[in-house]
């Protein structure tokens, strides 16, 4: 059974609030919905936030946090740390972090993580100015300890394999079905390494948009429009140079049947980017 049920937020440490929250605004197109003390809330929807950006010495991601859906969701979590033996600590202060009730630990490869249910929900959307962004869809990281922090994700929060690329990437999706909300991915690290970040947006205008506008506000890509193999989105990566990892925009990234049967994929360029696959020999036609 899947414990988690969507991908609920990021949170980023900045030495510079005022950077972030412009850089995921201007190139991000979200909304800063609050900010308490020294923490902006972001978001394109409903939800208060999908990013937690607070002020810190350490710039990146400072945790990733997962919606349980609900007071069983969180208790069945609970149960797993205990049955794995690892340490969490318990709390309720949603006036100053927007969710009714979580609790963190740090999963087998080290990273921090947040399971909550109960985030504040906003009467209306920002207005995007003519993007639609409708969900933060996937997070990835690499990760020590590493079949053991695979283990952990599928066998106690209930991700199910969606596809793996060899040893190297394992895709995996959770409640929402979406083909990924996790990506681990096995590298030669000794402390969690985050990738990216992918927010799915409505229709491939939207993606241009987005991609066109960015660059026009002077943000780097350090993935062009491509089509991934395994989950058939076709998306764009910036860089966010500060905190050292990308934000994806995708669309079209699929959402995965009862009976989908995971695949296991080759390391090819064309499985990161079907459009690179190459072309057969031109015909000579002989007159
Ligand atoms: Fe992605």
């Amino acid at each position: 059974m899947a414990i988690v049920q969507r991908l609920g937020y990021v949170s980023m440490g900045t030495r510079d609030l005022d950077e972030a929250v412009r850089l995921y605004s201007r190139v991000g197109r979200l909304a800063e919905t609050e900010r308490i003390g020294d923490t902006a809330f972001m978001t394109a929807n409903r939800d208060h936030h999908w990013l937690r950006l607070h002020k810190a010495e350490t710039e990146g991601v400072s945790r990733v946090g997962w919606d349980v859906g609900g007071p069983e969701g969180l208790a069945a979590a609970c149960k797993v740390l205990d049955e794995w033996g690892l340490p969490y600590e318990e709390g309720k202060d949603p006036k100053n972090e927007r969710v009714e009730h979580r609790v963190r630990f740090k999963d087998p490869g080290g990273m921090d993580i947040e399971l909550f249910y109960g985030m504040y929900q906003r009467a209306s959307s920002p207005d995007m100015h003519g993007i639609k962004i409708s969900k933060l869809l996937h997070a990835g990281w690499a990760s020590p300890n590493f079949y053991e922090t695979l283990r952990f994700w599928r066998e106690g929060m209930g991700f199910k394999l969606s596809d793996r690329v060899e040893e190297a990437a394992w895709f995996m999706h959770c409640g929402d079905r979406y083909h990924h909300g996790l990506l681990l991915q096995q590298m030669p690290v000794d402390k969690p390494v985050f990738g990216h970040l992918c927010f799915l947006v409505d229709s491939l205008d939207d993606l241009m948009r987005i991609r066109n506008h960015g660059l026009k506000s002077g943000a780097k890509l350090s993935r062009d429009i491509l089509r991934h193999a395994p989950s058939g989105s076709v998306g764009v990566y910036f860089v966010d140079a500060a905190r050292r990892h990308d934000f994806e925009f995708c669309y079209d990234h699929a959402q995965l049947p009862d009976d989908h049967q995971a695949r296991i994929l080759p390391a090819t360029p064309e499985i990161g980017d079907i459009w690179r696959n190459d072309l057969p020999d031109p015909v000579t036609f002989v007159h």
